[in-house]
């Protein structure tokens, strides 16, 4: 049966979720499911923008025929060529032979490397500017080259001032019926997985990004329509402001996150010292992950929000212990920075991981190490502890006030 949703009279929702799938791209967790949106406008000419993954044609293909109730689909617009999009791009041509696609020229080049369809007469190469009237509605195409592929651009449709806006101000997270923004409480259920979505998938690309948000500054968005998750219908502000902060690599809140690796406790103890001794001096919502159970996009979102980050771990194989090594590597490729960060390092032998960690840390731009670098020796002892509450300190001294 088709479940669509109207987003404005003319404009529908066709989209599906998938609450299967336990890894988005086979790498991220997505206990909430995800939503894959598809929008049709029904104008003198019928156009889809975007469509759907593979998970869920049947029902985005319902749909689609029972918004176009009959008449044809004249366009085919795709934002994206990434395959969570287009993936029924042939079973629509084949459906609609008199369809046409509507891409830059890279959307032709990655539609031709995946598929094999003939696209003789069929295709609608557009650049920068450029427009597609429909009717009383007209979409405008916006380049936004990695963001976060090479291929990405954005339609802006003038009549109702919507933003059709790729994987950008998407979400984690299937929709449960309430499709806006303003039928959730987003705060609650959705900026964690915004935020995780965000930074682990465009986090690399804050500067593409910023070039983005800098060529649609002068044009007036009542409403943004991404691929994934919630649309926006209000509170733009809100969702702008998070994109600014994010792509420039600035931290959501004056916060500390202490992220430990442990393999018997001992460095989770000197954590969890730290973590209290900061709760005493006035730090509220601390946050303290086990790196090596907490999945590293989970770590990523949090090193994305917080000011202040603590890196606990034990020397391993004379070297970081892998699971926080991945950690600071994948800080390293999404382009961390710009944070305060604390190290405590352990090892019974031949303490290593301090170093390593701290040259891990040295190689991301604009990060501060604070004094000292707290030493375990297999275990916190009074001397391992005057330099734990050192630290504490530093870091007390550096957080702007507590609200
Ligand atoms: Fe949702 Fe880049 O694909």
């Amino acid at each position: 049966m088709y479940c669509t949703r109207k987003v404005t009279e003319s404009v529908h929702w066709v989209g599906a979720s998938d609450r299967r799938l336990a890894l988005f791209e086979n790498l991220f967790p997505i206990p909430r499911g995800v939503s894959y949106n598809s929008y049709l406008i029904d104008d003198e000419k019928t156009a889809l923008l975007d469509t759907v993954d593979a998970s869920v044609s049947a029902q985005f293909m319902e749909n689609v025929l029972h918004v176009l109730d009959g008449r044809a689909l004249d366009y085919l617009v795709i934002n994206h060529m990434e395959p969570d999009h287009c993936a029924n791009i042939a079973a629509l041509a084949l459906r609609f032979p008199e369809m046409k696609l509507v891409g830059n020229a890279k959307t032709f080049l990655f539609l031709r490397q995946f598929y094999d369809l003939d696209l003789t007469g069929r295709t609608v190469t557009v650049k920068e500017g450029d427009t597609l009237c429909l009717g009383s509605h007209t979409l405008r195409f916006v380049m936004a080259p990695m963001v976060h592929w090479p291929e990405v651009m954005v339609s802006y449709e003038e009549s109702e001032q919507i933003l059709f806006s790729a994987d950008a101000f998407g979400s984690f997270g299937a929709i449960n019926g309430n499709l806006f923004q303003d039928e959730v409480d987003f705060d609650r259920d959705w900026l964690d997985d915004a935020r995780r979505y965000y930074t682990n998938i465009v986090g690399k690309y804050g500067p593409q990004v910023q070039a983005a948000l800098k060529k649609l500054a002068g044009v007036e968005i009542a409403m943004i329509c991404p691929l994934h998750g919630p649309v926006w219908r209000g509170d733009l502000g809100y969702l702008l402001g998070k994109y600014d902060l994010w792509s420039r690599y600035e931290p959501e809140e004056q916060a500390v996150a202490i992220f430990y690796a442990s393999m018997y406790g001992d460095t989770e103890s000197a954590a969890n010292v730290l973590a209290a001794g900061l709760a005493e001096g006035g730090v509220k919502k601390v946050a303290v992950y086990d790196v090596s159970v907490t999945h590293v996009s989970t770590l990523i979102a949090e090193a994305f929000r917080c000011s202040h980050l603590v890196f606990a771990a034990p020397t391993y194989n004379a070297g970081v212990y892998p699971a926080m090594a991945n950690f600071l590597e994948d800080m390293k490729n999404l382009s961390v920075q710009k944070r305060t960060v604390g190290l405590i390092e352990n090892g019974t032998w031949a303490p290593m991981s301090g170093k390593q960690m701290r040259a891990a840390l040295e190689g991301m731009k604009q990060m501060r190490i604070l004094e000292p670098t707290v030493t375990l020796k297999s275990a916190l002892k009074a001397d391992s502890r005057a330099a734990l509450d050192q630290l504490r300190d530093a870091i007390l001294a550096d957080l702007a006030p507590q609200g």
